[in-house]
């Protein structure tokens, strides 16, 4: 049995490849670079180069490898990206997705652990945001990744395919072989490092009047370790015969981006100096997780994603 991993060159997915691999598991990362550089894996992992559009590929390798579930993470990432192009996130997350479910369909593969969003969620109210808070998304981004967990949805409805869909909240921090990075770099944490590091470039600060207590937008930061333990426990639960389902994967707690800072700062020990600008669009003002359908369901309990040590792990790389 092989666990196919699509997007396990990315930031995330190497990691969740890393932990697969530790388990045991035989895995088949499938990536077509064009956001990520191909990383080292370990042994146990097989590599190659594909798109997940390219069904007669994917249902080649699902064939050869002997697939069995299906880690589904490759898709564009970028809220703001999203703004400017929506017509990359449809055909990259909408239609690629659409292709890679007709492949494992079409060659017995009956369980899809998705890598969802908490951007489906938009403003949500109240915090912290169960899965059965209205989906309302505020961008291009958060919509492709509702409109996948609706296509789930169907696949279920006609016993094709059993899936849970794992709403990420913020993905942060880093292990002993990955870092967090992104092709372009968008994200927060590794933004304000670089402005630490390099202080002719400050961190461009999105938003200072939002109805938050300091103006900042709020999110709730999960250490990286910690999501990809959750995407091993929906893997079994879904082995087990679990119904389909969507999960929140959050601390439950949120800091602020000034409260991100200040901890980055603290961390490394030097200033991250920023500037304040406007908001930048399609960024809701709050997202705090309740995680707790994904403890109950998956028994998991994120344990890495105190603020503090979720920095500590990230200056060990950047010093
Ligand atoms: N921010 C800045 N300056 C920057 C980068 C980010 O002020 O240079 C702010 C953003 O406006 C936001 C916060 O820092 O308020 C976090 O931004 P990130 O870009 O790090 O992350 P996002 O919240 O935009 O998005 C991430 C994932 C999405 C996911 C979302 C869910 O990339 O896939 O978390 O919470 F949907």
């Amino acid at each position: 049995m092989t666990v196919l991993v699509t997007g396990g060159a990315g930031y995330i997915g190497s990691v969740v490849t890393d932990a697969l691999a530790q388990r045991g598991e035989q895995v088949l990362v499938v990536d077509n670079l064009t956001r990520s550089v191909l990383p080292e894996f370990s042994s146990g992992v097989s590599f190659e180069t594909a798109d997940i559009c390219d069904t007669e590929r994917i249902g080649q390798l699902i064939d050869a490898h002997g697939v069995d579930a299906c880690i589904h993470l490759a898709g564009l990432i970028s809220v703001a990206e999203s703004v400017h192009d929506p017509g990359a996130y449809v055909e990259n997350n909408i239609v690629g997705s659409a292709r890679l479910f007709g492949a494992l369909t079409d060659h017995n593969v009956r369980h899809v652990v998705f890598s969802s969003s908490a951007a489906v969620y938009g403003n949500a109210s109240p915090m912290p945001i169960s899965e059965d808070a209205p989906l309302q998304p505020t961008s291009p981004y958060g919509w492709t990744k509702m409109v996948v967990e609706q296509m789930l949805a169907a696949y279920d409805s006609a016993n094709r395919l059993r899936s849970a869909s794992l709403r990420y909240f913020n993905a942060v921090g880093a292990t002993s072989r990955r870092m967090e990075r992104h092709e372009p770099e968008t994200h927060l944490v590794p933004l304000a490092i670089r402005a630490a590091t390099n202080p002719g470039a400050p961190l461009q600060l999105f938003g200072t009047d939002y109805p938050t207590p300091d103006g900042t937008a709020v999110r709730d930061y999960i250490h990286v370790s910690d999501l990809a333990r959750a995407h091993l426990l929906a893997l079994g639960y879904l082995r087990d015969g679990g119904d389909t389902t969507a999960l929140n994967l959050g601390a439950g707690r949120g800091y602020s981006v000034l409260e991100v800072i200040a901890a980055v700062e603290h961390g490394l020990g030097r200033t991250v100096p920023y500037e304040a600008g406007p908001r930048r669009a399609g960024d809701p003002a709050e997202l705090v997780a309740s995680p707790q359908r994904a403890r109950r369901v998956l028994n998991w309990e994120p344990s890495q994603s105190a603020l503090e040590e979720i920095v500590a792990s990230v200056a060990a790389h950047a010093c």
